[in-house]
């Protein structure tokens, strides 16, 4: 395969993960970078022996660069990603795609005018473990299909939002433990499920000295009929792997964090449980390892290099934030929200 050249845009925590990612991959490597942190940048670079650009006009100009991986602060997410597709370059944007509806739209129309691929990085989608609950939710082995939960308890102490001050505020992060922590386990929850039709949630901020909520609890109500809650938090201590329970009147299973923690089916015996895990993520944000965005990035190399849209592309990665947005404005109206 010809070389594949990533850029990135913005050298915090994640871009460790893209650029760890990005050197397994065989054909693609790192040409270079751009953070508003010289420190930072400097660091990256060095480390990933990547070439420091003075400004991000130069970095999305660039004739060396095939693609830019925003790993940016969620609310830049939208500009850098109209910046990136404006200069003919493909994206990789870090969950959120961006902080609105009407924002991933847009992204979405601006790469089809100019021919270029967005991909919105969501991991967990290339797990096996999820592959395997997609396949079993589809086979129809559940029956009918009557719960569809996602609790994400988790816990973050204040030294996390001290260490990024965007985090935990609206304008930056677009949200709290909903939009930043639980987008993950709201992504899984519409795969597997289908459409959410409505929503009626609380939201409350009531550890952390933060303007977002660090405590979400909303009940949806599915295409297919079901129903379901979602729970997420930064306030719980120690913190919980993220459960995603689908139920139905034949069998049920449970993913918990990346393991088949249930699969009970009718008339059958359970072999497909995984080994229990260590839940790091759910109390540490660097408690995630790369091999998922690599198995991602490696997807994302191979269909933009033959022509062809990626798997989760800007209208997929959107589905997440339409469900996010809906459940704040019922929180915030006290209404229950319908869904378009
Ligand atoms: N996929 C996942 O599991 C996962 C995990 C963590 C974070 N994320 C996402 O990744 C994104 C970044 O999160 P993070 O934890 O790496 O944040 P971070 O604060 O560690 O890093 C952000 C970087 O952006 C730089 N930056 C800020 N404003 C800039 C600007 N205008 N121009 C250039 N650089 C600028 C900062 O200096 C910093 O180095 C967020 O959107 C977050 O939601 C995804």
């Amino acid at each position: 395969m010809d070389d594949f050249r990533f850029g990135i845009w913005g050298c915090g925590l994640i871009s460790t993960f893209h650029a760890d990612a990005i050197k397994q991959i065989e054909g693609a490597s790192i040409y270079g970078a751009f953070d508003l942190n010289e420190e930072s940048k400097d660091k990256f670079c060095e480390k990933y022996d990547a070439k420091s650009y003075a400004s991000s006009d130069e970095l999305v100009a660039s004739k060396n660069i095939d693609a830019v991986c925003v790993c940016l602060p969620s609310g830049l997410h939208y500009n850098a990603a109209m910046t990136c597709i404006r200069n003919r370059k493909h994206v990789v944007i870090e969950k959120p795609i961006a902080l609105s509806s009407e924002q991933a739209e847009n992204i979405a129309q601006e790469a089809k005018e100019n021919g270029v691929f967005v991909s919105v990085i969501s991991q967990l989608r290339y797990s096996d473990a999820v592959n395997k609950v997609k396949h079993i939710i589809d086979s129809g082995k559940l029956g009918t299909i009557t719960l569809g939960n996602a609790i994400m308890k988790y816990w973050r102490g204040p030294e996390y939002y001290a260490s990024s001050t965007w985090r935990g505020t609206w304008e930056m992060d677009g949200g709290g433990a909903l939009m930043n922590q639980g987008i993950h386990g709201v992504d899984l929850l519409q795969y597997f499920m289908g459409k959410v039709v409505s929503v009626s949630a609380y939201s409350k901020t009531l550890v952390h000295n933060i303007q977002t909520e660090d405590t979400l609890t909303a009940i949806l109500e599915y295409e297919n009929g079901a129903v379901g809650t979602i729970q997420a938090t930064t306030s719980v201590s120690p913190g919980y792997g993220r459960r995603i329970e689908i139920c139905g009147s034949k069998g049920t299973v449970v993913l918990c964090e990346d393991t088949i923690e249930t699969c009970d089916i009718e008339g059958e015996n359970n072999t497909v449980c995984d080994e229990k895990q260590d839940f790091a993520s759910a109390s540490r944000v660097d408690g995630i390892d790369c091999s998922l965005h690599v198995a991602q990035l490696k997807d994302f190399i191979k269909t933009v290099s033959s022509g062809q849209s990626p798997w989760i592309d800007a209208c997929e990665g959107k589905k997440s934030v339409d469900i996010i947005c809906a459940i704040y404005k019922a929180a915030q109206t006290g209404k229950r929200v319908y869904l378009k």
